[in-house]
């Protein structure tokens, strides 16, 4: 039998990953793990951020989580999708398909973050990491294989 394939989804948050991961995981039949989920479950802080209201995430304990996390899932025999924007830190060793979400729209993207009701500045700092390509950017310099971008902004084809 094949190796399950790890899959992993990141991008600005707003761009559509969670959504995109929902629906990959439709059609072939993959587990979706839901990294923010998991950071919350497991404590995988590192100190707050007064002036985003945000928590800061403990990369390295997130990475040893998803590590094991893989090691069991893909004793269950099925693809694994793993929807965060801190997925490609992990090493690309264990990654098999990288898709890095874009939204070309800034203003759909803008008002997809204030809907969330984030702060003015975390909406900013979103907008910024979208504009400079952080997420992409990041997912090359760390030799991620097959990278693949998606925008959820294209209008659809009639
Ligand atoms: N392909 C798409 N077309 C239109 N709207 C989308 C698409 N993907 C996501 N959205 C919308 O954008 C918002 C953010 O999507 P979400 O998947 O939650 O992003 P993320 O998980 O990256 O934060 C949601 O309201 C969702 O309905
Ligand atoms: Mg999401």
């Amino acid at each position: 039998m094949k190796k399950p394939k790890v899959t992993i989804i990141t991008g600005t948050p707003g761009t559509g990953k969670s959504t995109l991961a929902k629906k990959l995981a439709k059609e072939r039949k993959a587990i979706v793990v839901d990294v923010n989920a998991l950071i919350k479950k497991e404590k995988l802080f590192d100190g707050y951020d007064r002036s985003l209201k945000t928590s800061l995430v403990d990369i390295e304990k997130l990475n040893k989580k998803l590590l094991k996390l893989i090691k069991e899932l893909q004793k269950e025999k099925k693809d694994i999708i793993i929807d965060s924007h801190l997925s490609h830190y992990l090493p690309p060793r264990v990654v098999d398909e990288c898709i890095v979400t874009k939204c070309s729209k800034l203003l759909t993207l803008k008002r997809r973050l204030e809907k969330r009701k984030y702060s003015k500045k975390k909406v900013r700092e979103n907008m910024d990491a979208e504009i400079f390509d952080v997420c992409a950017l990041e997912a090359y310099v760390n030799k991620h294989k097959k990278i693949k971008i998606v925008d959820s902004c294209k209008r659809k084809k009639k």
